[in-house]
């Protein structure tokens, strides 16, 4: 297989403009996300951005990519570069995926972002994570991933009996992986969200999962068509389970799909996860929206990449193709897009995600061009410095 040219976009978007046809979206994240939340209600911008505590950790994830530097390399023989990596089986033309966002369905115009995003998936055979927080039902946002890999993202239910059937049928439909949440069993504290009572699942979006789901169902007088409050409620006592190491012995045990273990930030974390039998370890603070006062994810990929033999996925704090490329070098084997997907989404449905993310990967291939890294083997921790005095990108 050829290896895919992604800054061919830049081509592409420069020859278009010579005909009279700008992009309809920026390349660049500031403006993206300042035109993104402008077209949002009030309820799901403050969703989206609200952030744990004062917002510390958010905005360390970022600025604490400006604390590295990548060293340019010259006459690298750097004219076709090769990003493609192998995950759970299957090649991938690009290490990065789409992250998994609870309220993409209702960030979307139409209220179907989780099936807009699947289809910018197949569009361009990148994963991706399928949250449980869904507006529309696993089975079906499957249905729009062509042949891209998909896999579930899991919130484990406090009810056992719940959770397998989840599983059961992320298994029946065909997802290829199970990416198990840890770190958001309970809700972090979020003044801005707490203050306006602005929680949209106990609005009743983004349950679709549960409501469809034969065990949920079961747990209730009526159905949820019929008494939809009772039932939100009912997910509200169902949906966390305060997680041990036990726990994920018995999901090793209930599924043979590979099991991805998110929000492991801690090296000794990573290690015994690894012996519990995960497949991959995947580094995030769930983008500082859950611990305020926490370290930025990226500071903590190093020591969690050298502690295990697994592939390490990440995410937090990306914004463009300068971090994904810093987050590889410094061990990431793929990277998570969560915030600019869904800001590009909101705005341009499933042609705004893509859009977003090839200029992400179009940007990470002429940073692997220009700096002289042509393969992923070439972005070793020796690619990279820290900077003494952070710069700006
Ligand atoms: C998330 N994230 C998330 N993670 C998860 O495992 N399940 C989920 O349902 C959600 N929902 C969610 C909603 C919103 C609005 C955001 C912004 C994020 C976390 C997500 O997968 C990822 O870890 C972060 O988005 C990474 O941070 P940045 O890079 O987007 O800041």
């Amino acid at each position: 297989m050829e290896p895919e040219s992604f800054g061919g976009y830049q081509t592409q978007l420069y020859l278009d403009g010579l005909s009279g046809h700008r992009p309809s979206l920026p390349c660049g994240f500031a403006e993206l996300e300042e035109r993104a939340l402008a077209s949002m209600s009030e309820s799901v911008r403050e969703y989206v951005c609200a952030p744990a505590g004062d917002g510390w950790t958010q905005e360390a994830n970022v600025a604490a990519f400006r604390t590295y530097g990548l060293m340019p390399r010259m006459l690298a023989d750097a004219g076709e570069r090769d990003l493609s990596v192998e995950l759970f089986g299957r090649t991938i033309t690009a290490p990065a995926f789409f992250a998994p966002v609870g309220v993409a369905g209702i960030c979307a115009q139409d209220g179907h972002g989780d099936l807009a995003v699947a289809r910018a998936g197949a569009a361009l055979g990148l994963p991706v994570v399928a949250t449980t927080l869904s507006n529309d039902p696993l089975e079906e946002v499957i249905r729009h991933v062509g042949g891209a890999p998909a896999w579930f993202q899991l919130y484990v239910p406090s009810d056992w009996s719940v959770c397998e059937s989840l599983v059961r049928r992320a298994e029946a439909v065909g997802y290829e992986a199970l990416v198990v949440t840890l770190d958001a069993w309970v809700g972090g504290w979020r003044p801005r969200d707490v203050t306006a009572s602005n929680l949209p699942q106990l609005r009743g979006h983004c349950l679709s999962n549960y409501f469809t789901d034969p065990v949920f169902r079961a747990r209730l007088a009526r159905p949820p068509e019929e008494d939809p409050q009772a039932a939100t409620l009912e997910w509200a006592a169902v949906f966390g389970r305060p997680l041990a190491w036990s726990d994920l012995d018995r999901l090793r045990e209930m599924t043979s799909l590979p099991l991805v273990v998110k929000g492991i930030c801690h090296p000794e974390d990573a290690r015994r996860a690894r012996d519990a039998g995960v497949e991959a370890i995947y580094c995030s603070n769930h983008g500082g929206r859950q611990a305020n006062g926490g370290l930025p994810a990226i500071d903590c990929l190093p020591e969690v990449v050298a502690a295990v033999d697994v592939p390490v996925l990440f995410d937090s704090g990306v914004r463009s193709g300068a971090e994904l490329v810093k987050a590889l070098a410094l061990g990431a084997a793929a990277v998570g897009i969560g915030r600019p997907w869904v800001y590009g989404m909101a705005l341009g449905g499933t042609d705004g995600a893509v859009h977003v993310m090839r200029s992400i990967l179009a940007e990470s291939d002429l940073l692997m061009a220009v700096d002289g890294y042509p393969t992923l083997r070439d972005l070793a921790p020796s690619a990279i410095r820290r900077v003494p005095t952070p710069g700006t990108s």
